[in-house]
């Protein structure tokens, strides 16, 4: 139930280890006029920096304002712990300049060329009304309500200057961002984030993770690019394939989590092993052998996905899947070489259909409370 600090030198939600929920929401801006935009993040920032460590959204609260006004928080978090509340601010590419080509605040000539349009991948079956947006937040907490309660209210601030585009609900994270934290497990039973890239590796976090200087405009420098597909699991088809056939598509076995081949979870996986046939241990379209590092020159990611059930489709399936994150130093190098890669010659396509797609340049923290959300672009 902490709270996780705000301010720092790279925004909290990224190394931070997985929380259990999720709420993610992208927004689109409703104004052309870049001082409101610029007066709601100041007012989002103050919101997140009170709501992260357990306080009301405004400074009078839900319940000690005057009868008359609607109130400054809500009240659904009234008397919750913090909850590990973590928020993560990303700016998307149609910010800096519209699909028609406009650029209404002025920053196109800050666009960074790392956060470049994803380009469409085989089988891709987005849907635009969700997908992309203008501005997203990362909320996660141990609790849905904790995070529910921050996205509604930054919402609420928002109000007539933006506009929810989407919104996502997750649980049981997919991944683990520190060695601290055992692997979960995602929707088709396996244990997910065991080659994560994690917060004890500094050393790789800044070949990886962290924008340096001189890869682009300095206003990124420490921040990170986010990834989100929503990825819809055929999981009725899943459920009537054989143990053995699943765990050929991803290249682990299901108990431990190890690579085949190997015994234990975190034992490297030995790509060129061959079994008693003759065959490679990890089939050629494995998961795990098509997004390792070694088949995408040295690329790796930190994945922080959460599963979703979203009821279910009126055709007798659930509507569940893997709502994937996925944070980098340049997506182009990274989720797109990898993505590229898998949706080509995943086995693991007969079982998942990516239906939305965003791509985000998160800035890095905020230093203190003279600090905002995106200054340093502005
Ligand atoms: C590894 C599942 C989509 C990138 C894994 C593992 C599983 C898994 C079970 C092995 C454990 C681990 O190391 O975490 C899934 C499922 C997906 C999915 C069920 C879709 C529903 C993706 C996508 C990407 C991706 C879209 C990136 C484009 C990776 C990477 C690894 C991995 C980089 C680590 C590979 C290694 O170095 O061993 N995934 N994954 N996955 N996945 Fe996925």
């Amino acid at each position: 139930g902490a709270a996780v600090p705000f301010y720092g030198g790279h925004q909290a939600g990224i190394i931070t280890p997985a929380q259990d929920r999720l709420h993610f929401v992208a927004f689109d801006v409703i104004t052309d006029k870049k001082a409101e935009l610029v007066e709601l993040l100041q007012k989002w920032t103050a919101a997140a920096a009170r709501m992260t460590q357990g306080r009301d959204a405004g400074a009078i609260g839900a319940v000690n304002g005057v009868p008359e006004a609607a109130p400054d928080d809500t009240g659904e978090a009234l008397g919750l712990p913090p909850s590990g509340l973590t928020l993560t601010i990303g700016f998307g590419p149609t910010l800096f300049r519209t699909a028609e080509g406009k650029d209404r605040f002025g920053i196109a000539d800050k666009r960074p060329a790392a956060l470049a349009d994803l380009p469409k991948f085989a089988k891709d079956a987005l849907q635009p009304e969700i997908s992309g947006g203008d501005i997203c937040v990362q909320a996660c907490a141990h609790d849905p309500q904790i995070a529910v309660h921050a996205v509604r209210n930054l919402a609420r601030i928002g109000f007539g200057v933006v506009s929810v585009r989407w919104s996502q609900l997750g649980f049981g994270r997919t991944s683990s961002t520190s060695v601290t934290q055992q692997t979960a497990r995602n929707l088709f039973g396996f244990k997910d984030g065991t080659a994560n890239l994690k917060a004890e590796e500094p050393k790789l976090l800044d070949e990886q993770l962290w924008v340096a200087g001189g890869d682009g405009p300095d206003w990124m420098t420490g921040g990170s690019y986010m990834v989100t597909r929503k990825i819809r699991m055929l999981i009725e088809t899943w459920d009537r394939t054989s143990l053995a056939e699943q765990e050929a598509i991803i290249g682990r076995n299901k108990g431990e989590g190890a690579a085949l081949g190997s015994a234990k979870e975190f034992d490297e996986p030995n790509f060129d092993a061959t079994g008693s046939d003759g065959a490679p241990a990890i089939a050629r379209d494995a998961h795990v052998r098509l997004a390792h590092q070694q088949f995408n020159n040295g690329a790796r990611l930190l994945r922080r996905g959460y599963n979703f059930v979203d009821g279910s489709d009126g055709l007798g399936r659930l509507n569940a899947g893997l709502f994937f994150i996925a944070y980098q130093r340049d997506p182009r190098k990274q989720f797109v070489a990898i993505q590229t890669r898998l949706s080509r010659q995943d086995a693991l396509n007969e079982y998942i259909r990516h239906v939305s797609s965003g791509l985000f340049a998160c800035p890095p923290g905020v230093s203190g409370a003279d600090d905002y959300w995106g200054r340093a672009l502005f």
